[in-house]
């Protein structure tokens, strides 16, 4: 991973206080290549098991759209575990590698402030280390509730200044997401403190 700036190393989005801003929302987006989102450090600090695990709680997800797929790592964990998986992602570099690196899943190219998908197109909707790149936090969030049927899972930075990930300024606070989320209509609104990273799960 390394360092955060522009075009960090990891993951990035919103103001000092979360709230979604003008702009392209490109100074924020991760420049830091398709290695270093499969190194095994990074690895270690998703949780990746423990994330999955909690996303599909409760059941009734049989299909995810994993939104910012990158090299598609988060589709191919929800892949393994039996859902049909499709990602998307803005970067054409990005969506290359994941159909290489995943050729079970399907990728497709859309901005998750734009989804290319029909209401309740799939049963959970992934966003891993992406809302903070958002150029419009509450309209990722609209579009997120719109295309998902049953759940919505955010995999997020905490708030925190640290040598790995994106800068302070890029990172959401956790109760920001909390409140936008419940702005967007979500009525059930669970957040989980990992080791390392912040996951909310919102429902309906
Ligand atoms: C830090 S990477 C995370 C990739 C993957 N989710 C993971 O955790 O391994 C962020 C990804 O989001 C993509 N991205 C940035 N802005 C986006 C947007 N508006 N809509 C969809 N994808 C976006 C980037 O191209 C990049 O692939």
């Amino acid at each position: 991973m390394g360092s955060h700036t522009k075009g960090h190393g990891a993951g990035g989005s919103s103001g000092a206080a979360g709230e979604s801003h003008g702009g392209t929302g490109h100074d924020k987006r991760y420049g830091g290549g398709v290695e270093k989102l499969r190194r095994a450090e990074r690895l270690e600090m998703l949780e990746l098991g423990r994330v999955v695990e909690l996303c599909l709680e409760g059941g009734a997800c049989r299909s995810v759209l994993d939104v910012g797929t990158g090299s598609g790592l988060f589709a191919e964990a929800f892949l393994r575990r039996g859902l049909a998986a499709v990602g998307c992602d803005v970067s054409e570099e990005m969506l290359e590698a994941a159909r290489r690196l995943v050729p079970g899943a399907a990728f497709v190219s859309g901005a998750m402030e734009r989804l290319p998908f029909e209401d309740g197109s799939f049963d959970l909707l992934f966003l891993g280390h992406v809302l903070h790149e958002a150029y419009d936090v509450d309209r990722a969030l609209g579009e997120a509730r719109r295309v998902a049927r049953v759940r919505v899972a955010i995999l997020e930075w905490p708030f925190r200044e640290e040598e790995m990930g994106p800068p302070l300024a890029h990172r959401l606070r956790p109760e920001r997401v909390v409140e936008r989320a419940r702005l967007a209509g979500f009525g059930a609104v669970e957040r989980h403190e990992l080791r390392q990273m912040e996951l909310f799960v919102l429902g309906a």
